[in-house]
């Protein structure tokens, strides 16, 4: 008994402090974050959003993506089929930018699979349709808000870092739910509430999200989150490199 309360007593400062220093992170998270989406109004929002990445940022995307090593990590991905692409016949990729997840699909998707790019920014599809070189993607530009396709059309969709860009996500995961058949895939990468997150945010003028919160909200919509997927083993120990899921419409 005379030894066990200092360690209780040890393991309660500790796990204070732990939460304490949680918190401490949050606050500089979101004080670092870019909060203009919580500011002005989604109109308003998505044409500052346009203007990023029809402009400069968004002609140097490619190469920061390679730099940042997205581009090869995601290929990984789908390149050791830790998301499958064998067998899905319409894929949609939301928010293509230029081309990084789209060019992974051509390469690794069934070669009669249909794919359709999607994005907000005219000039960021046309990069994307340099850089692929492909006659085979169509282009398709517009708001992940409200997408042009019916119901149920495609059975595998790729999104990755766009759903950042709406104030609330449910705007954009009941359009990708509506446009997805049931048993369909969903490949969804996002930006992470951490600091490399809040940072990202600021250099890409997005907002971050909590792994718990977008995974309940993603059970409400019908959306079961299969597998959480890591780049690497090292991602995986440090909890880095944003979130990464597999995701079946139920
Ligand atoms: C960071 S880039 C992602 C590019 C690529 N998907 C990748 O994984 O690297 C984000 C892209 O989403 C597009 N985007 C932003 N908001 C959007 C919206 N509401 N609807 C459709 N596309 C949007 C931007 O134009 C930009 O090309």
């Amino acid at each position: 008994m005379q030894t066990k309360t200092p360690r209780r007593k040890k393991r309660r400062r500790f796990a204070s402090q732990e939460a304490e220093t949680r918190n401490r992170r949050k606050v500089v998270n979101r004080l670092v974050e870019n909060d203009l989406i919580k500011r002005v109004s989604y109109d308003v929002y998505r044409d500052k959003v346009r203007r990023v990445y029809d402009g400069p940022a968004g002609a140097v995307l490619a190469a920061c993506s390679k730099l940042s090593l997205h581009e090869p990590l995601g290929e990984r991905l789908l390149k050791d089929r830790k998301f499958d692409l064998r067998g899905h016949k319409r894929i949609l990729d939301v928010g293509s930018g230029a081309g990084q997840i789209a060019g992974h699909l051509l390469k690794y998707a069934d070669s009669d699979a249909e794919i359709t790019c999607f994005d907000l920014s005219l000039p960021m599809l046309r990069r994307a349709r340099t850089r692929l070189k492909s006659t085979r993607p169509e282009f398709v530009a517009a708001d992940l808000s409200r997408m042009p396709f019916s119901d149920g059309v495609f059975d595998c969709v790729t999104c990755g870092y766009v759903l950042e860009h709406l104030p609330d996500p449910r705007m954009g995961l009941q359009e990708i739910s509506r446009v997805l058949r049931p048993g369909g895939r969903f490949l969804l990468l996002a930006t992470e509430d951490s600091f490399s997150g809040a940072f990202t945010s600021r250099l890409w003028c997005c907002r971050t999200y909590n792994r718990q919160e977008l995974r309940k909200l993603c059970a409400k919509l019908g959306l079961k989150w299969v597998t959480e997927l890591w780049f690497t083993r090292m991602h995986r120990v440090f909890r880095a490199g944003g979130i990464c899921v597999e995701i079946e419409k139920q």
